[in-house]
């Protein structure tokens, strides 16, 4: 039993980690397309052709499950990937209904960051229209940021001005949630939860998708383990120093989520 992750880069290893963390009796392929990191800045139509070009690649190698660990591809191309394909297909949605609940008693505003291409996508007003009802969801695209985390800048001082420059617009006090709509963004968490009020959660969907994950291989039929934790790396620019960054990302990742004590609800 082999569960396919994919993304243009390394964001869907922050939904990875949370599935090793929950199912560490499966065996995963992770599949990063290099050639075309960022979607998130690109026109549609090329997007969802390199979404389709390289679950081809996974299907290929042989995948039981996919997980599209990516909320732009989620957005482009589910619908269509679940139409071509058999296998049980998990997607990704910014967190927003959630959110919106959480915050229903405080009436406080809730911030999503996700890509340009996310927010301006008819699935992600669907999503809004669907769940905002108070009419408390503001949206807020980060171009640069997935390219900030591709080059591994990780510097606190640099990201820091990057995010005040981004949230000056923003009275912080009106905001009782920021949603981490791109699963590159968690790379950022211990950064941003300095950076911002303490009043302020910051949630992603990581931990929903992989219980929905969970839910569906049960619903299959085929939730049975006989693995043992191992990830396979691939790329689509079959780039060896790209492997090891992967490696090495995820690594950051599990050192750091060991640290929570607790499986996060
Ligand atoms: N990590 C992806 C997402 O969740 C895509 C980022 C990008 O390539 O722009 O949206």
């Amino acid at each position: 039993m082999r569960i396919g992750f994919f993304d243009s880069g390394i964001g869907g290893l922050t939904v990875l980690a949370e599935a090793l963390r929950r199912l560490p009796d499966k065996d995963f392929l992770y599949m990063a397309d290099t050639l075309h990191v960022p979607y998130g800045t690109k026109a549609e139509e090329d997007v969802k052709a390199y979404i389709f070009d390289t679950v081809g690649m996974m299907m290929y190698e042989g995948i039981d499950a996919l997980v599209v660990a990516c909320n732009t591809a989620t957005s482009i191309a589910i619908n269509e990937l679940r139409e071509r394909y058999s296998l049980p297909i998990v997607g990704m949605e910014p967190a927003v209904k959630p959110a919106v609940e959480m915050n229903r008693a405080t009436g406080k505003r809730v911030l999503v960051f996700a890509t340009p291409l996310t927010l301006q996508l008819p699935k992600y007003y669907a999503l809004v229209s669907r769940v905002d009802d108070m009419g408390i969801v503001d949206s807020l695209p980060l171009p640069e940021l997935v390219h900030y985390c591709e080059s591994l800048q990780f510097d606190k001082a640099v990201m820091n001005e990057y995010f005040l420059s981004k949230l000056a617009g923003y009275d912080l006090n009106d905001y009782g949630i920021i949603v981490l709509g791109c699963t590159h963004y968690p790379f950022y968490k211990e950064i941003l939860r300095e950076l911002l009020p303490p009043h302020i959660e910051i949630v992603d969907g990581n931990v929903g998708t992989v219980k929905r994950l969970s839910a569906l291989l049960n619903r299959y039929g085929i939730a049975g383990g006989g693995g043992n934790g191992d990830v396979r790396f691939m790329c689509s620019g079959h780039e060896p120093a790209y492997i090891d960054k992967m490696q090495r990302a995820l690594a950051f990742l599990r050192e750091r989520d060991a640290l929570t004590e607790t499986l996060p609800t």
